[in-house]
C-alpha cells in the first residue's frame, strides 16, 4: 500500500482523523472523509497507559474496511502494540504505526508488521528526538513526527517540533530511504503549510477538516498549501 497510488498529483497525502467524526456515527464519520476525497483514514487507538485516553479498537477499523475503500493508517498509541499487530491487520489496516518509546523490540514489530502485509510506520512523540528513529529508516515507509502530545484531538500544534522533522527529512534523504514523513496534531490550513515547508508530506487533521462546513473543498485546499510549500523541500 503507497498512499503515492491514490494521490495522482504528487506525493502529498491528506488524511482525516476519525477520532473527530461524531461517535454517535462513526461510520457516516468514514465515510464522509472518503467523500471528501481523502487520501486515506486516519484511526487513532488508544490504551489508557501509553496515552492517558481511551478511543477504539480493531472493531471499528473492521467497521471502516467495510464502509470504505480508501487506505485505512492505524496509529497504535499502546505499550505492547506486538500483541496486537496480526488482530489490526486482520482487521483491515494498511499503514500500522507504532511508537518507538514503547519498550520491547521494536525492530521485529516492524518486520513483523510487513510481514503481516501493511505497512509500517514508527512514531516519535514530540520529546523524542530525531535520532532515535535513525536506525529504523531502512524498515519503514513512514515516520510520523508527533506535533501535539498524543491522546487527545483539538490541540495546538508545536512549532518547536518543526526543527526535528527537518532533521529526519535531511536524514531520510542522506540514507536515500523512501519514506514518508507524517505529522499528526493540530494540524490545519496554517500549519500544513509549516509542516511542509519542514518536509513532511503526509497530513493527519482530525479538528480542522471535519469541524469545516465543506470538509471536500477543504481537503483539496489543504493538499494544494502542501503541495506549494512541499514542492521548495522535496526530493
Ligand atoms: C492525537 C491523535 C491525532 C488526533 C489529531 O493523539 O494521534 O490523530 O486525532 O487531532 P487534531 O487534528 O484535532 O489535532
Ligand atoms: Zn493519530
Amino acid at each position: 500500500m503507497d498512499y503515492r497510488h491514490h494521490t495522482a498529483r504528487n506525493e502529498i497525502a491528506i488524511l482525516p482523523s476519525l477520532l473527530a467524526s461524531d461517535f454517535g456515527n462513526l461510520e457516516a464519520g468514514a465515510r464522509k472523509a472518503e467523500a471528501s476525497g481523502a487520501d486515506a483514514l486516519h484511526l487513532d487507538i488508544m490504551d489508557g497507559h501509553f496515552v492517558p485516553n481511551l478511543s477504539m479498537g480493531p472493531d471499528v477499523v473492521k467497521m471502516a474496511r467495510r464502509a470504505i475503500r480508501i487506505p485505512l493508517s492505524v496509529h497504535l498509541m499502546m505499550t505492547n502494540p506486538e500483541l496486537y499487530l496480526a488482530r489490526f491487520v486482520e482487521a483491515g489496516a494498511d499503514v500500522l504505526l507504532i511508537h518507538i518509546e514503547v519498550s520491547g523490540d521494536v525492530p521485529a514489530m516492524l518486520k513483523e508488521i510487513r510481514r503481516l502485509g501493511a505497512r509500517p510506520g514508527i512514531t516519535l512523540n514530540p520529546k523524542t528526538p530525531a535520532e532515535r528513529v535513525f536506525g529504523c529508516l531502512g524498515l519503514v515507509d513512514e515516520v510520523l513526527c508527533m506535533t501535539v502530545q498524543p491522546g487527545y484531538g483539538g490541540q495546538k500544534f508545536m512549532d518547536e517540533q518543526l526543527p526535528k522533522i527537518r532533521e529526519i527529512h535531511a536524514q531520510i534523504r542522506q540514507d536515500g530511504h523512501n519514506v514518508d514523513i507524517s505529522v499528526d496534531g493540530g494540524i490545519d490550513m496554517n500549519t500544513v503549510v509549516s509542516a511542509a515547508a519542514a518536509g513532511a508530506n503526509v497530513f493527519i487533521a482530525g479538528t480542522s477538516l471535519y469541524g469545516l462546513p465543506d470538509m471536500k473543498t477543504g481537503t483539496a485546499q489543504m493538499r494544494e498549501l502542501a503541495a506549494g510549500a512541499y514542492s521548495l523541500v522535496r526530493k
